[in-house]
């Protein structure tokens, strides 16, 4: 038999919890375990039971927003449901950015609400949640062109940014740099992650990390050893990233220059490829021949986005130069800022600690914004498809 989903229903207005209520009711593996007026009230109980969060923010839109990231925090894959009746694509954008699952407009349908309901609670059976984990990787198939920098620094505004559990891995296995870039002295490498997967305690996986100072991020560091690396194995590095899904929300890959096995299934598994350039004429046919890789892969082509590093306004080469032979629009451009980031590098921080107002600084935050909203947008968009969002 399986078990009821526990639902609790929040929000200022009466009649729409009477509503829900009736809805609940009509559901058979469904029930409402809980009720509340204010979100505030809702909260220890919602962090200590297993429960889906139907909330009507309508009322309390600061107050519910703040709800819903306080469960997130505590409960990576947290099922909530939020209602409003304000339906701007900014405000769902905030919203499930927050960590709302699901955002259903008022009035709200009968059959709109079981089928979000049923959804969302045979998706958590089905799939223990491990989903909403977004896996992004920094590629280029050529050396230097600044993947680390970029990987780190973007891990590091998004775990700052959303305070969700974010993973760094650097699957650089021969040349790693990571750990030199964020001064770590790693207690254990991803060689011994992989090879002791098997007696790792899964329920703390975070554990066998290494966290940066006392943030939401955690890194798997390059390995000590250049021998050890070699015999690391594909089936190993995809156990890993599976594994660490069902903890992180976010895990950013800096992924090896070689396109081998082991990258190919790494840019397979990631949701978002950042495929970085600088404005040359043999890094921009290497973006091409990257492409054509990736059309070979079959990868959508919303999977990959195009990052030009080290970008200087009046370059001889023009962004609509690089976009029509690429045939591609510029999803970024990081400003070339020598001094600040060689300076990060060597003290061993990322560049907001440098100097949190220089360009590059305020280019990284704003660009881990862009990054979070375009991966919740995507989730947005592929939810309608799957017809289960309005
Ligand atoms: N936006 C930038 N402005 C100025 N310098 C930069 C910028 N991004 C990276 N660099 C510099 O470029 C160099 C290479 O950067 P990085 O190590 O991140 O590249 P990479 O692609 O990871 O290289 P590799 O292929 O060796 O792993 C570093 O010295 C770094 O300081
Ligand atoms: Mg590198």
């Amino acid at each position: 038999m399986t078990e009821k989903t526990k639902i609790i229903i929040i929000g200022r207005d009466e009649t729409t919890r009477v509503i829900l209520k009736d809805y609940v009711n009509e559901i058979e593996d469904a029930g409402v375990s809980a009720e509340f007026v204010e979100c505030g009230h809702a909260l220890e109980y919602a962090k200590q039971n297993e429960c889906l969060i139907v909330i009507d923010i309508s009322d309390d839109e600061q107050k519910s927003v703040e709800f819903i990231s306080e469960i997130n925090l505590q409960k990576k894959d947290a099922q909530i449901i939020a209602i409003s009746n304000k339906t701007s694509t900014e405000n769902i954008i905030k919203i499930m950015r927050a960590g709302a699952k699901e955002f259903i407009t008022k009035p709200v349908t009968k059959t709109q609400f079981i089928n979000t309901v049923t959804e969302l609670s045979n998706y958590e059976k089905s799939n223990s949640g491990d989903n909403s984990c977004k896996i992004i990787s920094t590629f280029s198939n050529k050396g230097g062109i600044g993947k680390t920098s970029i990987a780190v620094n973007l891990a590091v505004e998004i775990a700052e940014m959303t305070k969700e559990k974010t993973a760094l891995i650097d699957l650089n296995l021969q040349l790693g740099d990571v750990s030199t870039f964020l001064d770590l002295t790693p207690a254990f490498d991803v060689c011994y992650v992989v090879n002791n997967l098997a007696n790792i305690d899964k329920t703390n996986i975070t554990n066998a990390l290494t966290r940066y100072k006392n943030t939401s991020l955690y890194i798997a560091a390059d390995p000590i050893n250049i021998e050890n690396s070699k015999e690391i194995t594909v089936e190993q590095i995809k156990s890993l990233i599976l594994e660490l899904k069902k903890t992180f929300s976010y895990i950013i890959i800096d992924v090896g220059t070689n396109i081998d096995a082991k990258t190919i299934t790494v840019l397979d598994m990631s949701d978002l490829i950042l495929l970085t350039a600088i404005v040359n004429l043999p890094a921009i046919r290497n973006i091409q021949r990257c492409m054509n890789l990736f059309k070979k892969l079959n990868y959508p082509p919303e999977k990959i986005k195009l990052v030009l590093n080290r970008y200087m306004e009046n370059e001889e080469i023009k962004t609509s130069d690089i976009e029509d032979v690429v045939h591609r629009k510029v999803f970024w451009k990081i400003p070339n800022n020598y001094l600040t980031m060689m300076s990060a590098i060597n003290k061993g921080v990322p560049v907001n600690v440098v100097n949190p107002e220089a360009n590059i600084s305020v280019n990284f935050r704003e660009f881990a914004s862009k990054v979070i909203d375009y991966l919740i947008t995507q989730n947005i968009t592929a939810n309608k498809q799957n017809g289960y969002m309005l």
